[in-house]
């Protein structure tokens, strides 16, 4: 055994001890059913070079075994449940049953309208309020949607790109009302816009000034709101899109570097805001493929936060993502089959060690979940926890020579992609180039023409299918929605101080032509029930609206 591999076997063992302090393990023992002890961490017998090098203990640079010594052994992932639609009121139920159930952190689904900056009442909105997700106009719908529920006890992910700030500024608001100060608030704002420009689609503003409100963010973040996940980099709908594993942690990274790049021209210093930089990542089909995906992204970025950035805080080395299982596997055909591919797909995730994880609902390709499949998909992540014994030691899949084998090729490949991405100048000339989003369609044209060729199979959409598809039960979406939250947001606007909100609205236009942070202006604009369409509408004066070529 090398004394390099007995150095970090010794650090390893001194960090376990000083986490075991705060994060004692769950257990009192762990055992397999036949009373065999469970070790926290197995290791090679004759540890190699590479072994060293590339491999190494988890909670150690380059974390391809996981970013805490001790992973779910002291503390499962976070059980992260996205939810949202119709009223902040219904969404605020369906918070509080997940919470009930056990689930053990909040996400939440805004609606188009929300998403895209616009109100409930504007004509861009019409058709669209409370549909894919909760209809948030004004403070009021934000204090509704976490009425009863304690923000200094639970951190909330806001899937929210192009108005992030808005949203953020209003969080901060209702923590202020629950008498929890800005800098006690936990969570993430997904604030990624990179991956609008190229996969889903909810951008306003061009990409030289929704940069800046980024970095404004995180500018404003590191001063305030310290405990604050300030974007989470996705490769999530990078995958929906139809890009392959590879392609993900490709994108994502190099948007990731965009993101890095933009603070650090705007100033900031690199151990101030990385270790807030968080990233979000798809589970898909190919189980082995999926486990390996997250240990190779989880060391490449350690390795560009270390040797291409020079951080030295290991806090701005470690990957800490989010998972969601891929909707776009989904079938509406023999729509309980999906639980079978939610259960593998999160599998995959767990042995690849993320920090938190959604499982999709099986009903999820008719509609949004019904309580009784958004309950399933959450009891999937709670016998994977409780019952499976897969998180009962760290990083299992170590060792096989499968899954190190694609944990290099993946690294290897991802790698060729960003030097790509690298001649363009980096992601936002590639995204602007059109380089992303035509590998992914051409990616995606490949895979639909294999299913359609029976090359590839989909139980029960081209194998294996039955006569009669029964539809189940659906969520069905109450039909006053759009009309009650309309009227609401009007009364808003009626009751407010409309003297207040026009000062304030000036003040934000006057920073935005000024160069200045936006975010303390947003703030005070929404604590005087501005609403998110106004406030998007200030910017979009200033800024223009990007449309894609
Ligand atoms: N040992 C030591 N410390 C540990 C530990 C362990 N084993 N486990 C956890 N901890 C600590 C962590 O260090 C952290 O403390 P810190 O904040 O002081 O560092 C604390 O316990 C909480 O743990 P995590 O940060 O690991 O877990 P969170 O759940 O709080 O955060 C995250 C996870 C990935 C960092 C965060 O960014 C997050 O929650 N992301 C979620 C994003 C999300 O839900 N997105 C949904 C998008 S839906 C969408 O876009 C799809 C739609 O478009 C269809």
């Amino acid at each position: 055994m090398s004394d390099a591999y007995k150095n970090q076997k010794k650090n390893w063992e001194q960090n376990v001890d000083k986490t075991l302090e705060k994060f004692p393990e769950r257990k009192e023992s762990f055992e397999t059913s036949s009373g065999i002890p469970i070790h926290g961490l197995y290791e090679p017998a004759n540890p190699d070079e590479k072994y060293v090098e590339n491999i190494g203990f988890p909670g150690h640079y380059p974390y391809t075994r996981g970013i805490q010594p001790t992973m779910y052994r002291s503390r499962h992932w976070t059980m992260r449940q996205y939810a949202g639609f119709g009223s902040a009121k219904e969404t605020n139920e369906r918070f509080r049953y997940l919470l009930d159930q056990g689930q053990t952190g909040l996400s939440v689904a805004f609606d188009l309208p929300t998403q895209i900056g616009y109100d409930s009442d504007d004509p861009m909105a019409d058709g669209e309020v409370g549909k894919v997700g909760v209809a948030i106009d004004s403070l009021k719908d934000m204090e509704q949607l976490f009425d009863r529920i304690p923000l200094d006890k639970v951190s909330t992910s806001m899937t929210i790109n192009a108005p992030a700030s808005i949203l953020l500024a209003m969080y901060i608001a209702v923590g202020e009302k629950q008498g929890v100060e800005k800098e006690k608030l936990t969570g993430t704002i997904q604030n990624d816009i990179l991956k609008e420009y190229i996969a889903r689609g909810t951008y306003i503003y061009p990409p030289e000034a929704s940069m800046k409100i980024i970095t404004d963010i995180f500018s404003y973040c590191q001063e305030n709101l310290p405990k604050f996940n300030t974007i989470s980099i996705s490769g999530y709908h990078i995958r929906e899109a139809g890009a392959t594993a590879v392609q993900e942690v490709a994108f994502t990274l190099a948007n990731g570097m965009a993101y890095v790049d933009a603070a650090l021209r705007a100033g900031l210093q690199i151990d101030q805001f990385a270790p807030r930089l968080a990233f979000f990542f798809n589970a898909h089909n190919q189980f082995f493929e999926e486990a390996a995906k997250y240990r190779a992204a989880r060391r490449m970025w350690a390795k560009i936060m270390r040797e291409k950035y020079e951080a030295e805080d290991p806090k701005s080395w470690k990957m800490r993502f989010h998972t969601q299982t891929g909707g776009s596997t989904l079938t509406a055909q023999q729509p309980d089959n999906n639980v079978v591919r939610v259960t593998v797909q999160a599998l995959s995730a767990i042995l690849g060690g993320t920090q938190s994880l959604h499982t999709n609902s099986r009903d999820e390709a008719l509609a949004l979940p019904t309580e009784d499949s958004a309950r399933i998909a959450l009891r999937t992540q709670q016998i994977l926890a409780h019952e499976s014994g897969v998180s009962d030691t760290v990083d299992p899949l170590a060792g096989s020579y499968y899954v190190e084998a694609l944990t290099d090729e993946i690294e290897e490949k991802a790698n060729d992609y960003i030097s790509k991405i690298d001649e363009f100048g980096g992601a936002v000339k590639a995204v602007e180039a059109g380089y992303m989003q035509k590998e992914i369609h051409q990616t995606a044209y490949e895979t639909q023409k294999d299913i359609e060729k029976g090359e590839e199979i989909i139980v029960g959409v081209n194998e294996f299918t039955i006569d009669e598809e029964v539809e189940p039960e659906l969520l069905r979406m109450n039909e006053e929605l759009e009309k009650n939250q309309i009227k609401s947001t009007q009364n808003v606007r009626e009751e407010r101080n409309n003297t207040e909100v026009n000062e304030t609205l000036s003040k934000l236009k006057k920073a935005v032509q000024t160069n200045g942070n936006i975010m303390p202006f947003i703030v005070e604009a929404v604590k005087v029930y501005a609403t998110v369409g106004e406030i998007a509408n200030v910017l979009r004066d200033e800024f223009g609206e990007y449309t894609a070529m």
